[in-house]
């Protein structure tokens, strides 16, 4: 029996909905930061699962903006735990950096409230290195990946060559592990891509100076997640990336090289599948996709800079411009299915304001021209679908910064009514705004 399970208090939060999943639908940058940070306003432990300092989430309170990475958006709550469990990919630089960045914005305590399970994988400059030498390799077919190097840095994971941050438990075992890592990895820089080579030693001086800071922020996270549901505490479990990008269910091979979907949550951190309550799918009102890849309801005109323009669509990690597209109903309906949503948050709905006319995503045409309600799972496929759209009227008034849901325009309430009944799940959350106030809470998760 965990430490307060018999208390009748903690019984009764025990009942509550504790454990909550925020993820991404589409294509990533659904606005998932925002979210997760409002959301940890009563989450005592934000957790992230896959992924790597790929992530760019974007957190805005006041006149003050942080884009976080690898370290979980619950940071800007002085007491929240922020923990990084088995499924991330964690690059020390990166860390580090960003604990930097952390500091000058006022946030002094970070390295002391991330805590990291030592089944992580140690993400390495040779990773960098592979990942941009096959994007050079790739030529027009390259993926557009974010050239942080968590592809490699998962391929090595799944082949069993890998590193884990609790390998730097004993440096004799690291060094002949990294030995190895190299020996593998640089053959192919060198003779495969024509690179140049990753030394042993700049990687070593890099650990060593880092190590003993690494050491002190392990922890054993599925346990702590343990002690966390038996004494009723909140967790959040922050996503990354988005279910299109999904390496399974995503548009292959323009993926990313996590589990996304909602069970990489589970997977990834240690919490097991009985133990998540509510899950909530955040969706932008719109589309956006960074990199390569099929994107049906892609906006290549004037429409589709307006909106870029409008919701500043530009990466927050490599600054690129994002794709823009309509809001696609189909593929939202396997994100439904395949997260198994609770609800949804629909985000940037302000940047909607003014258009004369949306129009939704609502049916793929395949390329033997018969309709379906679903997106095909064949990713060749993905990319000859033509999208079906129903249209409906826009709104001239402003949304921007509205707190209730009867204050919004009602053009605007009938396309989020739309979008709801084909999701078939409510719309819990109303984004008119980056800033935390800047919501319509119709469902609080958290309560
Ligand atoms: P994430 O990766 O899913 O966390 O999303 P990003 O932070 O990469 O991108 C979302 C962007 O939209 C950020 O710049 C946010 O500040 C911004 N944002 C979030 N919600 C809203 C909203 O409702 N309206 C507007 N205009 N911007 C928003
Ligand atoms: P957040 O968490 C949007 C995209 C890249 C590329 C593909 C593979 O901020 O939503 P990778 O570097 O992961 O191997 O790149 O995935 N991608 C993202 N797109 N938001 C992200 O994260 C992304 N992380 C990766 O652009 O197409
Ligand atoms: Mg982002």
């Amino acid at each position: 029996m965990r430490v307060g399970a018999n208390c009748p208090a903690i019984k009764e939060r025990i009942n509550m909905p504790n454990n909550v999943v925020v993820l991404g639908t589409q294509w990533g940058d659904e606005g998932k930061g925002k979210i997760a940070d409002l959301l940890t306003t009563t989450a005592d432990i934000v957790v992230r699962s896959q992924g790597g300092n790929n992530a760019g989430h974007t957190l805005v309170v006041g006149d003050k903006k942080v884009v976080v990475r690898l370290v979980p958006s619950g940071i800007l709550h002085s007491s929240s735990l922020c923990l990084i469990g088995s499924g991330v990919v964690v690059s020390p630089e990166a860390l580090f950096g960003e604990i930097e960045e952390l500091k000058a914005s006022g946030i002094t305590d970070a390295e002391q409230r991330i805590k990291l399970s030592a089944a992580s994988s140690l993400l390495l400059p040779v990773h960098v290195a592979i990942d941009k030498a096959s994007e050079l390799k790739r030529g027009k077919n390259a993926i557009g990946t974010t050239g942080r190097g968590i592809g490699p840095c998962y391929e090595d994971k799944i082949a069993r060559r890998g590193l884990r941050i609790g390998d730097l438990y004993d440096m004799e075992i690291f060094k002949e592990k990294l030995a190895n890592l190299l020996d593998y990895r640089n053959f192919a820089l060198k003779n495969y891509f024509g690179a140049e080579e990753v030394s042993f030693d700049s990687i070593m001086d890099g650990i060593m100076k880092v190590r003993d800071r690494i050491l002190a922020m392990v922890a054993d996270v599925s346990a702590i997640l343990a002690d966390a549901r038996a004494s009723g505490k909140k967790v959040l479990f922050e996503g990354a990336q988005g279910t299109f990008l999904d390496i399974d269910y995503g548009t292959y091979p323009f993926v990313t090289s996590s589990n996304t979907v909602a069970g990489g949550c589970c997977t990834g951190s240690g919490a097991g599948p009985r133990h998540i309550d509510y899950v909530l799918g955040i969706c932008k009102a719109y589309t956006t996709r960074v990199g390569g890849g099929p994107f049906p309801t892609e906006l290549d005109n004037q429409i589709g800079e307006d909106i870029r323009a409008r919701g500043f669509e530009f990466g927050a990690v490599t600054g690129r411009p994002r794709r823009v597209g309509w809001y696609d109903a189909v593929a939202m309906r396997r994100a439904v299915d395949i997260n198994s949503l609770s609800g949804l948050a629909l985000m940037k709905i302000d940047v909607l304001d003014g258009m004369e006319e949306l129009c939704i995503c609502t049916k793929y045409k395949l390329s033997d021209g018969t309709l379906s309600d679903l997106p095909p799972l064949a990713a060749y496929e993905y990319a000859k679908v033509t999208p079906v759209y129903e249209t409906m009227p826009g709104w001239s008034e402003s949304t921007v910064g509205v707190t209730k849901f009867e204050e919004l325009p009602e053009n605007a309430k009938k396309y989020i009514r739309r979008l709801e009944e084909l999701a078939g799940v409510p719309v819990a959350i109303i984004s008119t705004g980056p800033e935390r106030e800047q919501t319509i809470m119709l469902i609080d998760p958290m309560a």
